[in-house]
């Protein structure tokens, strides 16, 4: 049985929420997973796990600072076993014009985590957003960009993902589709 470290930040929830189902989808596969909470436990060290996965929400365009330090301190041990990287946000969200700018504009944040872990993959999965998250003007801005309240995490997409690291946990250099070169 191999031992997956699921870490995570989050500040209202909902990521650490995708943390503990993908854990759980692990367990599920058989893998001994271990959940750490970035904010609680900054000190956490990635150890001598088969492969680690590490998320956090992205709030102003950047991950929660515990894990971006977390990321930014164990870079070297992180790059001696596989990782994968998730990020949670609200693209979902926002009206479908602004969707992908949305997406664009807090690409150089997190994209420059991204380069240095070279995860084997990283996966950007939507969020909760509510009223209560936010201030008086951020209600404001949020209404004027018609964007909507709501949980929209998709079930169904974050049990595949972990499916598939289930699945690629333990095979050097992962698992290449069927016709992949
Ligand atoms: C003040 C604030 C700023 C946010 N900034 C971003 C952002 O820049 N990009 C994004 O995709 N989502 C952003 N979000 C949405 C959060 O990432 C989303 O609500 C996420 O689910 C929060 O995760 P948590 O519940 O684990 O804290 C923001 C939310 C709030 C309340």
């Amino acid at each position: 049985m191999s031992l997956v470290r699921v870490l995570h930040a989050s500040e209202h929830g909902s990521t650490e929420e995708i943390a503990r189902r993908i854990a759980a989808r692990l367990t599920a596969h058989g893998h001994r997973t271990e959940l750490g909470d970035l904010k609680v436990s900054p000190g956490l060290e990635p150890g001598s796990a088969a492969a680690v996965v590490v998320g956090s929400a992205i709030y102003h365009g950047a991950w929660l600072p515990p894990a971006e330090a977390f990321v930014r301190k164990e870079v070297a041990a992180l790059g001696a076993q596989p990782v994968w990287m998730f990020s949670v946000g609200m693209t979902a969200a926002l009206p479908k014009p602004l969707r992908s700018l949305g997406a664009r504009s807090e690409q150089p944040r997190v994209a420059r985590l991204i380069e240095l872990v070279r995860p084997r993959a990283h996966h950007r999965f939507s969020g909760v957003i509510l009223p209560g998250h936010l201030d008086r003007k951020g209600r404001v801005i949020f209404r004027l960009l018609f964007c909507r309240y709501g949980d929209f995490r998709n079930w169904a997409e974050i049990d595949a993902w972990a499916d598939r690291i289930a699945r690629e946990v333990g095979v050097p250099g992962g698992v290449r589709s069927p016709g992949t070169p």
